[in-house]
């Protein structure tokens, strides 16, 4: 695998700014997120917000990697059973239901920023609840895991570890990624892992930790639609994911919003305080 690039400090601050203004999206977003809507509506007004508010565009609108169809949306929903890409569509959301929209922009200058929440609609089953809880937690001990001499498989660990100690699954067939001023880029973050293991991480390097985790088996399958993915077994899956950036001393979560939820009571010490400070100094994000 190729090392991946340090950013430097005139790229770090362009990815703070295109992080945030994802995370801001789905700020804007969650009180929509509600009993009744469709996730088209959804996409149309993530949309007409990163164009006529933020000046961003979608990275994932018309992206298409090679083998696949141009992707067909401003945003990702992936509904319960469905584990990522799933397309906005037209059924409504009901109660019970777990979402995860996923927003990848362009910022005004041309860097990306990408982050992913779980929306539970209304009220969930007390396994819903669990799951989107224990991947929230997945992806904050990855990201707790990250600083300089800190190896990719330490990470991964983290996450496996917590995922099958309370009886879920780690999905195989996507990982974190690099990210700057492409959308996919080195190293690739594997969500699973031997402690110890794969390349050092080194300040500056900016990825994204973005754990799929299912309540059965980890086995997945893709709809006819050319993206959406779906559990084999049917069973739920939640994800979460942040960008961040390896500091001097440790991690920086670059995409944090004013509205964005604290990092889980499971992580202490300077990178909760840190967070918790960074997220409380941030400016609500701007009304359409
Ligand atoms: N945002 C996703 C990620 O975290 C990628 C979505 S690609 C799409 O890497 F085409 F499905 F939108
Ligand atoms: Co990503
Ligand atoms: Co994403």
């Amino acid at each position: 695998m190729n090392k991946p690039l340090p950013k430097t400090p005139e790229e770090i601050k362009e990815m703070r700014i295109a992080c945030r203004l994802a995370a801001e999206v789905l700020d804007y977003i969650e009180p929509f997120v509600r009993v009744g809507i469709t996730t088209a509506e959804l996409d149309r007004l993530c949309r007409d917000y990163m164009k006529n508010v933020q000046h961003t565009t979608s990275a994932t609108l018309n992206y298409t990697p090679p083998g696949y169809i141009p992707y067909p949306a401003s945003i990702c929903t992936s509904l319960n059973h469905q584990v990522c890409h799933g397309i906005p569509g037209e059924k409504s959301l009901k109660k019970g239901d777990i979402l995860n929209i996923d927003v990848t922009v362009i910022s005004p200058t041309g860097f990306y920023g990408d982050t992913s929440r779980m929306f539970i609609i209304h009220d969930a089953s007390i396994l819903a609840k669990r799951l989107c809880q224990v991947t929230y937690e997945c992806m904050w001990l990855g990201i707790s895991a990250v600083r300089p001499g800190a190896r990719l498989g330490d990470i991964g660990h983290a996450i496996q570890r917590h995922a099958e100690g309370n009886g879920f699954s780690v999905v195989r067939e996507f990982c974190g990624h690099g990210i700057g001023r492409k959308f996919h880029e080195e190293p690739q973050v594997l969500h699973y892992g031997q402690p110890n293991t794969g390349i050092e991480l080194q300040p500056g390097v900016i990825f994204t930790i973005e754990p799929m985790i299912n309540a059965g088996k980890a086995a997945i399958s893709e709809l006819s639609d050319g993206w959406t993915i779906i559990t084999r077994d049917r069973s739920l899956s939640a994800q979460w994911e942040h960008t961040v950036l390896v500091t001097e001393n440790g991690v920086e979560v670059l995409s944090l919003s004013a509205a964005c939820p604290l990092p889980p009571k499971l992580v202490t010490g300077t990178l909760a305080t840190t967070t918790a400070n960074a997220i409380a100094a941030l400016p609500p994000a701007p009304l359409p």
